[in-house]
Parts: structure tokens; sequence; C-alpha cells
């Protein structure tokens, strides 16, 4: 992979720019067959299963962030979670990792981990050292803003290192070495940059090195929450074939969080919908494109120009238009 040296701009979608849809533009190509997501399903295996979510958070008033919301990630699978800032998707993947904090309050909910060795895990009963193995062993996090979230102090090395001495007890330090360099072509940087520091590296190698470590202990479940919402869209293009690839190539289900519906439809099986806390529609990504049912995933649809074109013609080939 080549060496990013392109700048960073923040790149603003349609949504984020218009609060107000229009409404009236016609969406996909419903003369296309719809897809079976029934028999799609019959055929997979989850490995995440979350049931009844509802998550406050306990302020003056009360913020209902997440509103019984049911999510189903199969093995292998990417699934996107889309929906405008503020709708609750943060909320929605703490939740099933075990991440909230006060004020946040799991107020209802089950979250089930089927794995790879065959035992169910009842993640909200986790505790303590359960849970902290639990956690980056078999689900990892991209944090939203994680990029910036590297010590600035510390090489990138030792913070690998760190997350191997506190998971791995057993590794050697060749063993860790082996692994970084691994991890680092993995995802397209130049090993030589283990001893870097983070303002060393651009913003897509920061974010390439936040994925490495998400990788590190080989979890079955990755969640991304906007791991390509800061970055120059090029860069974000090459770490999302990168993604695609690693899931290919090490069959780790995704679960990929953003607003951006164009970008979700290219990489996902899988979307689903969020409104005000709740999941509105949940379909295979073709269907969401050709076949939605909400209104307001019409608007959403309709709110990005990208979609509207001849067949939505780019959408999946990840061939830019
Ligand atoms: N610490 C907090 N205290 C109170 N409200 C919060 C807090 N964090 C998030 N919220 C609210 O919860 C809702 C969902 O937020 P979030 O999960 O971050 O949405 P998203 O990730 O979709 O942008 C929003 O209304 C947000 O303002
Ligand atoms: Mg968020």
């Amino acid at each position: 992979m080549a060496t990013e040296n392109t700048p960073e701009k923040k790149t603003t979608t349609a949504v984020a720019q218009n609060e107000e849809f229009e409404a009236t533009v016609r969406v996909g190509d419903a003369s296309r067959p719809v897809a079976d997501l029934a028999a799609y399903m019959a055929k997979q295996t989850p490995v995440v299963e979350a049931k009844g979510m509802t998550i406050n958070y306990e302020v003056d008033p009360p913020v209902h962030a997440v509103v019984d919301v049911d999510l189903t990630v199969n093995r292998g699978e990417i699934v996107g979670l889309a929906g405008e800032s503020g709708c609750g998707k943060t909320t929605l993947a703490y939740g099933i990792n075990r991440l909230l904090k006060p004020p946040a309050l799991l107020v209802g909910g089950e979250v089930t981990f089927h794995d790879a060795s065959g035992t169910d895990i009842n993640v909200i009963a986790l505790k303590g050292d359960e849970l902290r193995m639990f956690r980056w062993d078999k689900v990892s996090m991209v944090f939203q803003g994680a990029m910036n979230s590297l010590n600035p102090v510390i090489s990138i090395r030792k913070q690998l290192y760190d997350v191997f001495t506190t998971h791995r007890p057993g590794m050697t330090k060749r063993q860790m070495n082996d692994r970084c360099i691994e991890l680092f072509e993995l995802v397209g940087v130049d090993p030589n940059r283990l001893d870097s520091f983070a303002h060393e590296l651009s913003g897509g190698m920061r974010q390439r090195v936040m994925i490495a470590m998400a990788l590190a202990l080989s979890p079955q479940l990755m969640i991304m929450d906007e791991p390509t919402t800061a970055l120059d869209v090029v860069v974000q293009r090459g770490i999302l074939r990168e993604i695609m690839r690693l899931r290919e190539q090490l069959q780790f289900a995704v679960i990929f969080i953003t607003h951006d519906l164009p970008l979700l439809l290219e990489i996902s099986d899988r979307i689903a919908i969020m409104l005000r806390g709740e999941i509105i529609e949940m379909n295979l990504a073709e269907n969401i494109l050709h076949h939605p049912q909400e209104e307001y995933t019409k608007r959403l649809l309709g709110s990005f120009p990208s979609l509207m074109g001849e067949r939505g013609s780019f959408v999946r080939t990840g061939e830019d238009s």
C-alpha cells in the first residue's frame, strides 16, 4: 500500500449539510427482483445477537438513546449501521460491547456472543477479568475519532506490545515483534513505522494503526465507529478496501457505523437504518438501495446525489464514479 500524504479534509455528506431532505427523489431500481433476506439468513451463523437493547442517559430530562433494538450479526458478515448524528449508533455499539459508562444506563436487553469454540457467552453478565478478556479478544472496537487517541509520547510499537502483555502474557518479545510486523503488513503500513510516534504518521496511517490494534488478537467481531469519517476520500477508499480484504482473509464480522449511506451500500452485506434510537429498517444492502420500505430510508437515500445516477452503478463495484 502506497504511503499516504494526502492532506486530510473533513468530508461532509449531504445529510450532514442538509437537514431538510428532498422527499421526492426516486431511489434505486424497483424493477429489480427483491433479494431473499430469509433465504440469506438461513445460510448464516450468528456471531452476536442483541435483543431488546434499551439504553438511557440518566440526565435531566433523560435521553432515550436506544429503544428496544434487536441486532444480529453473522459470522464473517459486514453489517452497516446508518443514521444521522445523534440517532444512537455509538450508544448501541457501546451497549453491545459493554462499554457504557454513567450517565448511560442499560435499561433492558440481552447480548449473546456465539463463540467460535461453540460456547455461548452472556455478555451482559460478564464481570471483571472475564469482561476484560472478552473485549479485544472476542470483540474489538475502532472508536469514533480513534486515530487521535493514540498516545503521543509512546511509540506505536510499545502501544501494540501493551495490548499483548495485557491479553497474551505468555508472548515473548520476539513473538510480539513478529506479530506487529504481520499486523502492519496486513493493514498496509510499512513495518519500519513501528517505532514512530503518532504525530509522525498521516491521519490515514494512524487510522490503519488503530485497525491493526483492533485486529491484534484476531477478534471474531470488529465494531468500527465512523472509522474513516475524518479522512480524505481517497485515503478512506484505500482503508475500506483493506477492511474488505482483511474480512475475506481473516473471516471476522464487522459492525460498520457511519452516517454515510452510499459507503455502507458498497461494503455491507446488510444495513440497519437507525432513527431516534430505533432500528426502523434492516435488510440486505441491495434491498435497502432498490426497495427501501420506510419513508425515512427513501429520504436518506434521496439526500445523496451520488446514488441518483444512472443505476447507482458505482455501488458495490468498488470503483469510483
Ligand atoms: N453522555 C451523554 N449524556 C447525555 N446524552 C448523551 C450522552 N452521550 C450521548 N447522548 C445523547 O444520546 C443520543 C445518541 O447519541 P450517540 O449514540 O452518540 O449517537 P450517534 O453515534 O448516532 O451520533 C444523542 O441524543 C446524544 O445527544
Ligand atoms: Mg457516534
